[in-house]
């Protein structure tokens, strides 16, 4: 692990203290480390740089100077069944953090933060857990973002598919603030979830949504399905409309968007 340059403590009851480093292999490998080894739960960790970031499908995930690379790891009192909403209500919270700063993302099932204009990634989520005996021990919300970088901090491959907000704005975010507002909106959804269901969350899901109604193909670990996207369900799952008496609900995926649709 590398140098802890701060440790402070924030209000919130759901996250109540922020570790943060220099730079780390993964802020999701040390967050599960911290909570198996020391047992502690409610933290965030942030780092500048991660080494060894990862991305869905135990992809690489570059993480240059300049973005927000942190973990939530907390406890939530959710139903297993409600576990696929946890990707949904953390990009809904993202969502809205930017949007205090005037930026208006777009979102992808199920966890693709996307710059409004011309649909490049800017973000995404990577929720890791442990269960044991069907309950829930603890959740980690991995949460990557190009902020403040510039385009030439990636690899060649990756400047073709990507951007940060600097690139398209030319301004700069203030990295705590953005990431302490992300923290509370994360943590107003859970609360909303517990008390009123998962409605007003897929409502604000939809409302910045880039996907319901679109042609896709959806690769998921155990294939890949063709189909009109007709939602996402209460649960979280993307409903697919595979035929037009047929649906299919999918945990998780990549979503490609077909040609046709552009
Ligand atoms: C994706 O593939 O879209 C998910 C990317 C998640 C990246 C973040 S960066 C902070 C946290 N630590 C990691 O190693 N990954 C997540």
């Amino acid at each position: 692990m590398a140098d802890l340059i701060k440790q402070t403590i924030i209000r919130s009851d759901f996250c109540s203290k922020v570790y943060m480093y220099s730079e780390v292999s993964s802020t999701n490998v040390i967050a599960k480390k911290i909570i198996e080894e020391r047992n502690e739960i409610g933290f965030v960790i942030t780092a500048e740089r991660q080494s060894a970031g990862k991305g869905q499908g135990g992809k690489n995930w570059e993480s240059p100077q300049g973005g927000l690379w942190s973990s939530l790891a907390i406890q939530p009192q959710i139903e297993l069944s409600q576990l696929g909403l946890v990707p949904i209500l953390s990009a809904v919270g993202i969502a809205k953090a930017l949007e205090t700063f005037d930026i208006k993302p777009l979102l992808k099932w199920p966890n693709d933060i996307l710059f409004k204009q011309n649909l490049k990634k800017i973000g995404g989520i990577l929720v890791e857990g442990k269960i044991t005996q069907f309950k829930l021990n603890y959740l980690v919300i991995g949460i990557g973002l190009n902020v403040n970088n510039t385009i030439d901090q990636y690899s060649k491959l990756l400047q073709e598919q990507i951007t940060t907000i600097y690139e398209e704005l030319r301004r700069k975010i203030n990295l705590s603030r953005l990431l302490f507002e992300i923290i509370h909106q994360i943590e107003n959804s859970f609360e909303r979830l517990k008390l009123d269901g998962s409605q007003s969350i897929l409502e604000e899901w939809k409302n910045r949504d880039n996907i319901i109604g679109m042609n896709v193909v959806v690769q998921s670990p155990e294939m890949d399905y063709q189909g009109k996207v007709a939602d996402i369900s209460s649960n979280g799952q993307l409903v697919l409309e595979i035929s037009d008496s047929k649906r299919v609900n999918l945990l998780t995926g990549t979503v490609i968007i077909r040609k046709e649709n552009i």
